[in-house]
């Protein structure tokens, strides 16, 4: 069968208001919370992605009844802590690192023994750093050279202390998971604060984690009661509309009901400085998720230098943000290193899908140096790029593509189903045509 491949034009600007799919994190975690808790949720609005679907796969497998609706409504009876059922085969997590590390922890305290699997990207993940604080605390792990397949012999736990050295909000969420099954209080103290969906989504089914500073903590043995929630919109997704705006000068996005948690929206001010012109107007704070509106008008063309301490709260827009140098102007980013263990390696599948759309391109070991058009030229050819099987890439380089002279091919694009069915056709509602009438 022929790879699938999309086709992207250059474009002249964007304009357009829209919506985005649900946010893929917090999809996660109600839906790992709504099975452990008591009773019904209903989830509305939930991540229609396949990282998402092989959430609700495992837990189904786990003996979760899970109703999922064609509106993006997902209905789970919690069997309550504790309570998920010993599965029949292995549980597939397909491509999403987030089913397996979170799930880890909460199948650690349970007293049966699990087997996760994945796809080839994966297989290739490091899980370790679930794998060494959930074996402090009782469990039993067998892996592949600290990779999956993934099998984990659950118990008992009793609380640890957990200091890791890279910050990861799946780590802390496995082991926070892990200590709502254990006797005692469990803390998480991170080297630098990652996305906190974990900590707000258990207050929102009645639990408790307590945050003092970099220190999260959660006392083992909590009820949780099933809830009605809302997912917000995946700023993470929105992110590569507001970089398209920020991108090319006379655009102008706004992205409604989209997530606002302060510890995924770094990008807004990395886009101000920049040169765009940016609107938040937060509206609600339901189930402590902050949601709302947000506007990006493309302005002048700047140079950016993302330093390591902002890595963390950029760690999934970096790809999108690479994207932007493609249009002009220049980004250099170092101390993303965590960028070589995501869905591909990020650093060497963006260097390498960039320079074949003619975009200047440096790897560096820690990140990488995006600089715009090869000298001489207004835009980049345009050329073929492969998205390496990673979500990300694919859409990262569909809006790098957008700067280009010529038509581009995205090698591979289906895997946007990831995170983001519809990214293509969302792309041909928003974009100005290069070569059309250029009317608003
Ligand atoms: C995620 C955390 C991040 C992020 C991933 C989703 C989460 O990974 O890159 O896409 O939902 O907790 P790390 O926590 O490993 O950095």
């Amino acid at each position: 069968m022929p790879t699938p491949a999309a086709t992207i034009a250059p474009a002249r600007r964007l304009r357009g208001r829209l919506t985005v799919p649900g946010d893929k994190s917090i999809a996660h975690r109600y839906a790992l919370l709504g099975a452990l808790a008591e009773g019904r949720s209903t989830l509305t609005h939930f991540s229609p992605g396949a990282d998402c679907r092989s959430t609700l796969a495992c837990l189904r497998a786990l003996g979760v009844e899970v109703d999922e609706g064609s509106d993006g409504t997902v209905i789970l009876l919690g069997r309550g802590l504790g309570q998920l059922r010993s599965p029949a085969g292995p549980l597939d997590a397909g491509n999403s690192g987030t089913t397996m590390r979170l799930l880890a922890g909460v199948l650690a305290g349970h007293p049966f023994s699990a087997t996760m699997i994945g796809d080839s990207s994966l297989s290739r993940r490091p899980m370790r750093r679930v794998i060494a604080p959930l074996e402090r605390m009782g469990a039993r792990f067998e892996a592949v050279d600290g990779r999956p397949p993934l099998t984990v012999h659950g118990t008992r736990l009793h609380a640890i202390a957990h200091e890791p050295e890279t910050p990861s909000a799946q780590v802390k969420s496995a082991v926070l998971l892990a200590g709502l099954h254990a006797e005692g209080t469990t803390s998480v103290r991170e080297p630098a604060a990652t996305r906190d969906h974990t900590e707000r989504a258990l207050a929102a089914f009645g639990g408790r984690a307590v945050t003092d500073g970099l220190t999260v903590s959660v006392t083992g043995g909590q009820r949780l009661h099933g809830r009605a929630l809302r997912v917000p919109g995946d700023f993470s997704s929105a992110a590569f509309w507001l970089v398209a705006a920020a991108a090319t000068p006379g655009s102008r996005i706004e992205v409604d009901d989209v997530g606002l948690n302060p510890t995924r929206t770094a990008l807004l001010g990395v886009l101000e400085r920049f040169g765009a012109r940016v609107q938040v107007d937060v509206r609600t704070t339901d189930a402590g998720e902050p949601r709302g509106s947000v506007t990006v008008e493309g302005d002048r063309m700047g140079t950016l230098d993302i330093a390591p301490a902002e890595v963390p709260g950029l760690i999934d827009e970096l790809p999108a943000l690479a994207a932007l140098a493609a249009h002009g102007g220049q980004v250099t980013v170092r101390g993303a290193t965590e960028l070589r263990v995501k869905e591909s390696d990020r650093i060497a599948a963006l260097v390498a899908g960039f320079r074949a759309l003619g975009v200047n391109a440096e790897e560096l070991a820690d990140g990488y140096i995006i600089a715009g058009p090869a000298a001489g030229s207004t835009r980049p050819s345009g050329g073929r790029a492969d998205a390496r099987g990673d979500h990300r890439m694919a859409m990262a380089f569909a809006i790098a593509a957008l700067a280009a002279e010529g038509p581009s091919t995205i090698v591979g694009s289906d895997v946007v189903a990831v995170s983001y069915p519809g990214f293509f056709e969302t792309l041909d509602r928003l974009v100005v045509p290069l070569d059309g009438l250029g009317s608003p």
